[in-house]
């Protein structure tokens, strides 16, 4: 009986196995073979969901951080201004913001930049602060091409809250190198025919303090002035000290921007005014803020192109 038995076993597992076998042959042909298709075809479509969803990732990420970064747009208008003097009618100020030179931007950028501005050949070239992301040292390699931009009216820049953030004497000293002027709640008039205009730079309002007063000290009351000035949401300050433009940056027009929504995370400082043209205060003083040409804290730009500007100042005649 137990030899039996040990013999019956292999005997009772064949056909243990063999019922087993006329199972999975039954269930063949009783139509259970399409479930380990159907095991086939999830493992397949699960394969082909996580390609898709790779292949959409990268085409989204490729797009936030190449295409939409590298898909400059130069924007082009006409403001009239009813102070500006006749002498500088129909004068072209070049308007350029927030570098982040060091943060995925660097000379061969500038040299982008450089390349429209000649093109265009402005009148007066403004830039409105954040040449560099953190240091210094990220601005030297460019310092030659932002020396060769020639503008008749002049070459103008003000400090943005990141140049402050490693030593804001090197950006300083590297500013000096540049043939641009560096206007640190200062002034400079130009003159033109026997007019003269303002253009007046003040300081960032995190990391230093803006001085309108110290700033304007000198100037005639009725002098056309245009300011520049890093943060946009300054302008519901600045609009009581009698200027006649202000050009901003800073908020990078917010950098990722949602449909209906608008931007994500603008900054401090920018939340007000975040990008594009707006009329500020009784007087309706216009206020242009730059998207900007860099980026910061993420290498990425969704539905917010970098932005430089030509922008035709027009005397209302
Ligand atoms: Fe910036």
């Amino acid at each position: 009986m137990g030899k039996s038995q040990h013999i019956h076993r292999p005997v009772a597992d064949d056909k243990e196995d063999t019922a087993l076998s006329l199972r999975d042959n039954d269930r063949a042909a009783s139509g259970t073979e399409p479930v380990q298709q159907m095991r086939i075809s999830r493992r397949s479509f699960l394969k082909k969901a996580a390609a898709a969803a790779v292949g959409t990732a990268a085409v989204a990420g490729g797009y936030a951080a190449v295409w939409e970064p590298g898909n400059l747009e130069i924007t082009q208008f006409t403001l009239q201004l009813p102070r500006l003097p006749a002498s500088f009618n129909d004068m072209r100020v070049f308007h350029f913001s927030d570098m982040h030179l060091g943060f995925f931007k660097d000379e061969n950028d500038m040299q982008h930049i450089a390349s429209v501005i000649s093109g265009m050949k402005p009148d007066m070239i403004c830039f409105t602060g954040d040449i560099v992301d953190d240091y210094a040292e990220s601005m030297a390699s460019s310092v030659p091409i932002l020396n060769s931009l020639h503008a008749p009216l002049g070459k103008f820049v003000i400090l943005g809250n990141h140049d402050y953030r490693g030593i804001p004497e090197g950006v300083e000293a590297l500013y000096k190198k540049t043939g641009f002027t560096l206007l640190k709640n200062e002034h400079h008039v130009i003159h033109k025919d026997g007019q003269s205009i303002a253009v007046v730079g003040l300081e960032d309002i995190f990391l230093s303090t803006p001085d309108p007063e110290a700033a304007l000290q000198g100037l005639p009351d009725g002098m056309f002035k245009l300011l520049l000035m890093h943060e946009p949401d300054y302008a519901d300050t600045a609009v009581s000290y009698g200027f006649d433009i202000q050009l901003s940056g800073h908020t990078h027009g917010g950098q990722v921007r949602i449909p209906l929504f608008g931007a994500v995370l603008p900054p401090p400082g920018g939340r007000k005014y975040v990008h594009g043209l707006y009329r500020v205060g009784a007087d309706a003083m216009p206020l242009y803020v730059s998207r900007g040409v860099g980026m910061t804290h993420l290498p990425i730009r969704v539905l917010c192109r970098p932005e430089v500007s030509l922008i035709t100042l027009r005397t209302a005649l």
